[in-house]
């Protein structure tokens, strides 16, 4: 399964030229064979010139890891060269040796007539991008049992690393009601990522039901593959919607449909604010936990998701979120309640996508909590937080470099949360009610 396995990273994508510059103007000359439009060409130039500094950036020392930078425009080129070379069998195959396991993978490897052809093609797919309807959800909120068991994984497209691992395990446990994605399907969500990355290694729970958010990546071609393959394959007919039973009521919403192109800042506007309004209403005075892809704040991520709070605030200022769940950052930390909203946040995106460790600047451990868990000070965007960093097994090589994958796994028992935290390979990690 190449498609699944092959990287393309600054370094493979520089490799046939002897300089950006020359790399650029090339792609410059095949975007104007294609867009007609001089500064439209320019612009779309520029979109990929900023996104290859970022990938740069991002790959620093580990070009055979797989990255993607904050960029539209080049998470949709490097899905584009993925296939390409897969089907011309441009691919170059490495090992990663590791501590307990070995990675084998593909770089890309072409030459700069191949480039030019493959821009002639790439710029003819993105100008017809166009983006998918969104369907209406259910107006109510289904009824689940007053016992529901949640098994919840962010950002884990990719099949990759710790994602199938944590698949196993949830398969293993067995006894969940919802298995629940929070979005992301790497590079850019077309059909046959989702087929390679994603449904591949769905855990297979027949009675569970299977649900999974839309993610700014799926977003970047159109939602096509996530709303008219992915969506169907879990038999989910919206990409908000919600359940209920007599204690709580869990809302799903879509934070990427309506972002911008470049696809860094989340949204949620009509129709799914007024859906939300009634939902919300109908929930009376249960407990209401969201999930979405896209943070409200965050510690370590230099997106503060400020739109998204913007666009929630009549729900905010009127308390009536008591959880939230989100992903797309990599990583899992757990913040104390909001100080003015009252919502108790989790990120829970470390599902499956390589995320270098972050500089904690020597916050203390939490040793009450276990090994690996630090205390991060709040500031006036975010509460105090405990974070996960550990190292990460399943990046063969470059264990230490990278914050490791996991899952959660919510127990709502009458009137109870109840919290765990699992390793990517079942340990339980954090287990604890949540008031
Ligand atoms: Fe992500
Ligand atoms: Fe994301």
């Amino acid at each position: 399964m190449p498609l699944l396995n092959t990287l393309v990273s600054y370094r493979s994508l520089t490799q046939p030229f002897p300089d950006t510059q020359t790399l650029l103007s090339q792609t410059r000359a095949a975007a104007g064979q294609v867009i007609a439009d001089s500064a439209a060409a320019d612009a779309r130039v520029s979109q990929l010139a900023a996104g290859l500094a970022m990938l740069r950036t991002e790959q620093g020392a580990f070009p055979q890891v797989m990255h993607t930078p904050r960029n539209a425009a080049m998470s949709l080129l490097q899905t584009h060269i993925a296939q390409n070379a897969v089907t011309e069998n441009k691919l170059e195959s490495f090992l990663l040796r590791g501590l307990e396991f070995v990675f084998e993978g593909f770089e890309v490897r072409f030459s700069s007539a191949d480039w030019f052809r493959w821009m002639l093609s790439f710029f003819t797919w993105i100008e017809a991008i166009d983006k998918e309807p969104l369907p209406s959800a259910p107006a109510e909120a289904a009824p689940i049992d007053d016992n529901f068991t949640v098994a919840l994984f962010g950002d884990w497209g990719t099949g990759l690393y710790g994602a199938p691992v944590c698949a196993q395990s949830i398969q293993n446990e067995g006894d969940y009601d919802l298995l629940l994605h929070l979005g992301d399907v790497y590079y850019s969500g077309r059909d046959e990522e989702v087929s390679a990355r994603f449904q591949k290694f769905w855990p297979n729970l027949p009675d569970a039901l299977g649900r999974s958010l839309n993610g700014n990546h799926e977003m970047y071609t159109g939602g096509h593959g996530y709303f008219r393959e992915l969506l169907p394959g879990l038999n989910q007919t919206s990409s908000y919607f919600a359940f209920q039973n007599a204690n709580w009521t869990l809302v799903a919403l879509d934070t990427a449909y309506d972002q911008p192109f470049d696809g860094q800042t989340g949204r949620v506007l009509q129709p799914q604010i007024d859906w939300l309004r009634n939902i919300l209403a109908a929930a009376g005075d249960r407990k209401v936990v969201l999930f979405t892809h896209r943070q409200p704040f965050t510690l370590l991520d230099n997106d503060q998701g400020t739109n998204l709070m913007a666009d929630l605030q009549e729900f905010l200022q009127g308390r009536k979120i008591w959880a939230w769940y989100w992903g797309h950052e990599h990583r899992l930390l757990l913040y104390e309640p909001h100080p003015l909203y009252g919502f108790r946040g989790r990120c829970v995106g470390h599902g499956g996508f390589p995320q270098a460790r972050p500089d904690l600047g020597g916050a203390p451990p939490a040793p009450d909590i276990g090994d690996g868990w630090f205390h991060l000070s709040g500031t006036a965007d975010a509460p105090n937080a405990l974070i996960l960093d550990t190292a990460n097994v399943y990046i063969p090589g470059f264990e230490a470099e990278f914050a490791p994958h996991g899952y959660m796994r919510l127990e709502f028992r009458g009137a109870e949360l109840h919290e765990s935290v699992r390793a990517a390979g079942a340990a339980n990690i954090y287990d604890r009610p949540l008031t």
